[in-house]
């Protein structure tokens, strides 16, 4: 069985994330979203509610092949556990190849058995980082077609009184 990993910050999971897993979901198995626990990145969602809107999500696409999931720790570590041999991520644009071909070859050399699998963003997702949604969200501002539409409002009303 193939079994890939799609990790992240997911702060919050955006469409432009949603395109990745819809690529991943019909190439492996079994897809794991797993959202980063990242304290040090002071999150706005807290992990529990990162979770719960991405599994949200899966269960009313009814997409039986992927589970939702968070981590702490090493990425490869994470891997092992669940018995992931590839590792998800997305490309926006050449400014997230640095980072990407970075955490690529450190998490190789940490763990050989682990492949790193790309997938270009469709174009007219290019330009959207959670970050944005974040911001816009913030000032009240619109974030449809941004997030999923299932998570648009409740996505909408917390960052509005974050
Ligand atoms: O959505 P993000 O924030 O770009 O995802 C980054 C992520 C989660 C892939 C990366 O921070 C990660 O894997 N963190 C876990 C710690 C780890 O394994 N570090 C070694 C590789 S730098």
């Amino acid at each position: 069985m193939k079994i890939g990993v799609y990790p992240g910050s997911f702060d919050p999971f955006t469409v432009g994330h949603h395109d990745v897993l819809m690529h991943a979901v019909s190439l492996f198995d079994q897809v794991y979203v797993s959202v980063l626990r990242n304290v040090a990145k002071n999150p706005v969602f807290s992990t529990q509610e990162r979770v719960d809107l991405i599994r949200r999500m899966v269960e009313e696409e009814q997409l039986s092949s992927v589970k939702v999931t968070y981590f702490d720790g090493l990425l490869v570590d994470h891997c092992r556990e669940i018995g992931a041999k590839y590792i998800i991520r997305g490309l926006r644009a050449v400014t997230d190849f640095e980072y990407e071909f970075q955490i690529g070859a450190i998490n190789r050399h940490l763990s050989s058995e682990v492949h790193t699998v790309y997938f270009m963003a469709s174009p007219e997702h290019s330009f959207l980082s959670s970050s944005s949604v974040r911001e816009i969200g913030a000032y009240g501002g619109s974030i449809d077609g941004l997030v999923p539409e299932c998570m648009k409002n409740t996505v909408a009303e917390r960052l509005r009184r974050q």
